[in-house]
């Protein structure tokens, strides 16, 4: 006992090194800064990005495929090794594998010392005050506390996320997100705004909505019922914003309203992550995304009304239980129909407790590798003919940061999220919306030439 409150001094004179690894979604991402936030409000801890240094390291999760769980476990047995060497360190596991496997944890990996879930990571600095290993991933904890329990927001560049709701009750029969993050709850509008505010004074100047289904938001407000549109109009007449994203969204929830939001508020970008997993009735009937296909194209088509230059991008799974080649052509169909300028695709991963884990799978995993390599060299090749065809082009970028790779440029993002790196000295532009005369497009980003850059070197 007296050992440990040695240690504790100890700790608290030199302070708390702290090392957060993220996987997954943007929502683990919004929950690890709201995690080094609330830790950080103890003066003493700081951030490194050295696991070698910390003092506590924390991983936040993803379950969404076996894959993403097998890498936290392998990462696990890595960070072994410096509990061994420093049997002080702390090690915590958080999000959704947190969630899933509970205790189990730390049956295969007994020098864990805290498990926490999505929804308890404002319980974080008492988990980590106890001498013993101990557990809180409860799903059915109530998300407004969380809310409430965090901090004012830190900016940490132009662009910052917002969550404005957890979980989701789609039920997908895929998915494991409403087993490991529980059902929908959406985030009182007033704190939502407060943390808008409070960013936009930091010099945010794009307000990124996050949640696993922003578009099912719903909040009855003064006996009314505020939804995405809502805040999208209110967040737009915000002075200082000049960007609004939203994602991930869901087809189902593309509601008028949302759609027309896009005819008034100029600063919702032409851009739209519109998640539809497969171009087959019959496949999305078995995956419960309570869709079809026309009532998709009918969504993009009305969007393309408000919107003409609006872009589409998608989440594709392939090799889904049943899905015949027929189901494979008709997703092949549906991107040369829609064109989409982005995707993230995937082989489908059975998951532990879901409907379509029971389902019999008779593909075998060759050939959905094949398919996948069919989908992703069609997808790279709308990529880059969409990035192609920006060059010679003006587009209207917000300045997001420097450039990775050259300290003399900085960086901007079109609309559609591409990088375009540009020479530029003067850092006063960042957060700004400028004009830049894209030279010249590679795989992954974009060369330009700002204009009046007289006028704003001098800015
Ligand atoms: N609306 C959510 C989507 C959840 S997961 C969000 O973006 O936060 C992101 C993507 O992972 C899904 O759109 C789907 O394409 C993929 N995915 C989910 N479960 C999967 C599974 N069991 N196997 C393969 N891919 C999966
Ligand atoms: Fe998952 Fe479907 Fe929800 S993909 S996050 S259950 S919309």
């Amino acid at each position: 006992m007296i050992l440990y409150v040695v240690f504790l001094v100890i700790i608290r004179y030199m302070g708390t090194k702290l090392y957060i690894k993220t996987y997954g979604c943007q929502m683990n991402e919004y929950d690890s800064q709201k995690t080094l936030e609330i830790l950080k409000q103890d003066p003493t801890v700081e951030e490194t990005s050295n696991p070698e240094d910390a003092d506590i390291i924390l991983l936040n999760t993803c379950s969404i495929r076996e894959k993403a769980e097998e890498k936290v476990y392998s990462e696990l047995g890595r960070l072994r090794k410096l509990k061994i060497e420093n049997p002080n360190l702390k090690i915590g596991v958080g999000g959704c594998v947190a969630s899933q496997e509970g205790k189990n944890i730390f049956k295969r990996a007994p020098y864990v010392d805290l498990i926490f879930g999505p929804q308890t990571i404002h319980k974080v600095p008492s988990l980590l005050s106890k001498k013993n290993k101990i557990e809180a991933v409860d799903v059915s904890f109530p998300i407004e506390e969380k809310f409430d329990a965090l901090p004012a927001p830190e900016a940490t560049g132009t662009s910052s996320f917002v969550s404005i709701m957890e979980g989701c009750s789609k039920y997908c029969s895929f998915c494991v997100v409403p087993y490991t993050r529980g059902d929908e709850v959406s985030r009182k509008p007033e704190q939502i705004f407060d943390e808008v505010a409070r960013l936009i004074e930091q010099g945010v100047s794009e307000i990124v909505f996050v949640g696993q289904n922003v578009n099912s938001y719903e909040y009855s407000f003064n006996g009314r019922m505020l939804r995405l549109s809502d805040l999208i109009e209110v967040t737009g007449s915000i002075d200082g914003v000049e960007r609004i994203r939203y994602t991930t969204s869901h087809p189902l929830d593309m509601t008028d309203d949302l759609i027309e939001v896009y005819g008034h508020v100029p600063q919702l970008v032409s851009h739209l992550h519109l998640p539809v997993q497969s171009g087959s009735n019959s496949i999305l009937t078995r995956m419960k995304r309570n869709y079809s296909r026309e009532l998709y194209i009918d969504v993009i088509e009305k969007l393309k009304l408000v919107r003409p230059n609006i872009k589409v991008s998608s989440d594709f799974i392939v090799g889904f239980p049943g899905e015949t080649d027929a189901d494979f052509q008709q997703t092949m169909n549906l991107i040369e129909e829609v064109q989409f300028d982005a995707s993230f695709s995937f082989i489908y991963s059975a998951r532990p407790g879901t409907p379509a884990s029971k389902l019999h799978d008779a593909t075998p995993l060759a050939e959905k590798k094949e398919r996948l390599n069919i989908l992703q060299n069609r997808m790279d090749e709308l990529q880059t003919f969409y990035s192609d065809a920006l060059a010679g082009t003006i587009q209207r970028c917000l300045v997001t940061g420097i450039s990775r790779k050259n300290i003399k440029q900085l960086q901007a993002r079109t609309e559609c999220n591409r990088v375009v790196n540009f020479d530029f000295q003067n850092i006063n532009i960042l957060g700004k919306l400028v004009d830049i005369n894209i030279t010249k497009a590679y795989q992954r980003s974009l060369v330009g030439t700002i204009l009046n850059s007289e006028e704003l070197q001098s800015a």
